[in-house]
C-alpha cells in the first residue's frame, strides 16, 4: 500500500504529536508513524508517571505537616498497586487526549517500525491501524500487518532517545532496570540501588524514600546534580537529608552479581570497590538517541550527523538533507520534554514552507526534588563571567507568607541581572517552583527590566510574589528580606 502525504512524522512523543498537530492546522496532509504509543517515553514511561508517583509520595510529608498543625492522623496504609492504577488511569486519560486530538485534526496514525527507503521514501513494517479514531476506540489494531510505503515532501524525525546502557550492567540482567521499569513495579521495594546521580536518580529519592524504600545512590563524578550549582544541590534539604548516608560520590559502577538472587552492584570508589545490594538496580547514566539513528536507514538520505555524533541541524531544524527535520532528544541534548514540543511547533511550520526558526537563549528546566528545583537564563557565576557588574537579589522562602501559610519554606528564590536591571537569569529552589518560574521565563523572553518584576502586581499570598520581591532585593529595596 502507498501512500502521498505533504508531512511524515516519525515518532509520537511529545515533539512527534505537537508537529503532526501543528501541521495539520497548518492545512498539511499528516502521517504519523509510531512503533509503540501516542506520547513516547515523556507521556508513558517518563515525565506524567513519575510526577505522579512523586505527587503520590507527597502523603508523607503532608501527614507529617498535618500533625504538627495538631491534626492527628491514625496509622496509614499504602495500597501500591491502587496507586499505580491511579498513575496508570492518568497516563491513560492523557494518551487519549493525544489521540482525539490527532483524530479531530484528521491526522493519519499509522502503527508500525518505520525506515527511510530513500531520501523521499519511508517504509513502515506490520503496519497497524489506519487513522486516531480507531486508536481512541480501541480499535487500531482491526486492519494491520500491511507493508506500507509513504512518499513524503517533507519528513520529521521525532524519534526520541534511549537510556543508555553500562557495559557489565546490561538491562538484559536480572533486577537491573532502567527509568523506565522502576514506575511499573507493584510494590514498593525494601532497597534500591540507583547508578547515576542526575536528574532521574534525584527523582527516584524524592519518590521511593518517601515510600519507605531505602535508596543508595552511586555517582561517577565527585557531586551529585552536577549540572546544577552547588549551592542550589545544597539547598534542596527534603530530598538531601533523604540520601545522605547513602550516597557514593567518585564511584564508578562495573557490574552486577548476585548474592542468593539478590542483584549487587560492584562499583569502584578509589582504590576500594564497593558491593552495593538492592531489590533493583536502576541505571540512570544519561540517555541517547543514536540507537534509532540505524534504524532509520539515514545513509539513505542526506541526513547527516555532528562530530558528537547527533542528527545535525540547523536553527530551522532541517538537517543536511532540507526536505527531513530532526527534533527533540532525536537531535540531541539537552533532552526536555518541553523543548521537542517546542521543536514540534516550529518543525511544523517550517514544513508549511513559513521562516520559523528555533530561538535557545531561555529554556527552563524543573527538576521534581523535595522542594523542587527552576532554572532559566543564566546562573550567577555564568553573569558574573560574562558581565563586569552582576545584580543578584536572592530572598529566602520563609520570608514568604505564602511558604509560611502551607508549611513549605525551605529553598529561595534568586533574580541575576546586569547593572542596566536587565534580568539575566532567575534560581528557584522551593515549593511550586515549577510554577513559579514560567513568569521568570516569560519576563526573560520580553526582556524584562528589574522594575518589570518589581512593579507587576503579585496577589497575596501567593509564591510568584517572591519573584517580585527578590527583583526588589536586586534593586537594594526589598520589603520583607535583607
Ligand atoms: P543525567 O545526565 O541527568 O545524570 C546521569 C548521571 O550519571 C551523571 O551525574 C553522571 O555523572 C552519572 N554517571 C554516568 N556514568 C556513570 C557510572 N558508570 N557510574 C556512576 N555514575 C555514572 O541523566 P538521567 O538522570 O539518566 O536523566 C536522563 C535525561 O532525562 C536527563 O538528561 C534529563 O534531561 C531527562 N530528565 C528530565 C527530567 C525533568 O525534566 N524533570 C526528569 C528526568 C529525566
Amino acid at each position: 500500500m502507498q501512500t502521498t502525504t505533504d508531512l511524515a512524522v516519525i515518532g509520537a512523543g511529545p515533539g512527534g504529536y505537537t508537529a503532526a498537530i501543528r501541521g495539520a492546522q497548518k492545512g498539511l496532509d499528516v502521517v504519523l508513524i509510531e512503533r509503540e504509543t501516542v506520547g513516547g517515553v515523556c507521556l508513558n514511561h517518563g515525565c506524567i508517571p513519575a510526577k505522579a508517583l512523586i505527587h503520590a509520595a507527597g502523603f508523607q510529608k503532608d501527614i507529617d505537616h498535618w500533625n504538627s498543625l495538631g491534626i492527628e492522623t491514625g496509622p496509614v496504609d499504602v495500597d501500591y498497586g491502587a496507586v499505580q492504577d491511579w498513575k496508570n488511569n492518568v497516563v491513560d486519560r492523557l494518551d487519549r487526549q493525544v489521540l482525539d486530538s490527532l483524530d479531530h485534526h484528521g491526522v493519519e496514525l499509522i502503527e508500525g517500525t518505520t525506515h527511510f527507503a530513500d531520501a523521499d521514501t519511508l517504509h513502515i513494517e506490520s503496519a497497524k491501524g489506519n487513522d486516531a479514531g480507531a486508536a481512541v476506540d480501541g480499535n487500531a489494531a482491526a486492519d494491520g500487518g500491511d507493508t506500507r510505503t509513504v512518499d513524503f515532501e517533507t519528513a520529521i524525525i521525532a524519534t526520541g532517545s534511549q537510556p543508555v546502557e553500562i557495559p557489565g550492567l546490561e538491562y538484559d540482567n536480572d533486577g537491573v532496570i532502567s527509568s523506565r521499569e522502576i514506575l511499573q513495579i507493584d510494590e514498593v521495594p525494601d532497597e534500591i540501588v540507583v547508578v547515576g546521580g542526575g536528574y532521574i536518580g534525584m527523582e527516584a529519592v524524592t519518590k521511593f524514600s518517601k515510600f519507605g524504600a531505602r535508596v543508595k545512590i552511586v555517582e561517577a563524578l565527585d557531586r551529585v546534580l552536577t549540572q546544577f550549582e552547588p549551592e542550589i544541590v545544597d539547598s534542596i534539604q527534603e530530598t538531601s537529608e533523604m540520601y545522605d548516608d547513602e550516597i557514593y560520590t567518585d564511584a564508578l559502577a562495573q557490574r552486577v552479581e548476585y548474592d542468593d538472587g539478590q542483584p549487587v552492584l560492584v562499583a569502584e570508589q578509589g582504590d576500594d570497590e564497593l558491593h552495593l545490594s538492592g531489590d533493583y538496580i536502576v541505571v540512570a547514566v544519561g540517555r541517547e538517541p543514536n540507537s534509532a539513528y540505524d534504524q532509520l536507514a539515514l545513509d539513505t538520505t542526506g541526513v547527516e550527523l555532528t562530530d558528537d555524533g547527533f542528527i545535525e541541524t540547523d536553527d530551522q531544524l532541517r538537517t543536511a538533507d532540507e526536505d527531513i527535520l530532526a527534533i527533540g532528544d532525536a537531535a540531541g541534548p539537552p533532552y526536555l520534554a518541553h523543548i521537542a514540543a517546542r521543536d514540534g511547533k516550529v518543525a511544523a511550520a517550517v514544513a508549511a514552507g513559513e521562516d520559523a526558526a528555533v530561538d535557545n537563549e531561555y529554556m527552563p528546566a524543573v527538576m521534581y526534588t523535595d522542594p523542587e528545583v527552576a532554572i532559566v537564563g543564566l546562573s550567577e557565576a555564568e553573569a558574573t563571567e560574562q558581565h563586569d557588574d552582576v545584580l543578584v537579589g536572592r530572598v529566602s522562602m520563609d520570608t514568604s507568607g505564602r511558604a509560611l501559610t502551607t508549611d513549605k519554606t525551605s529553598g529561595y528564590l534568586k533574580v541575576i541581572a546586569d547593572s542596566d536591571e536587565q534580568l539575566l537569569g532567575v534560581r528557584i529552589v522551593g515549593a511550586r517552583a515549577s510554577d513559579t518560574i514560567a513568569e521568570a521565563t516569560l519576563a526573560l523572553e520580553m526582556d524584562a527590566e528589574l522594575d518589570d518584576l518589581a512593579s507587576t502586581m503579585h496577589a497575596h499570598p501567593t509564591f510568584p510574589e517572591t519573584l517580585s520581591e527578590a527583583a526588589e532585593a536586586a534593586k537594594g529595596e526589598a520589603i520583607h528580606s535583607h
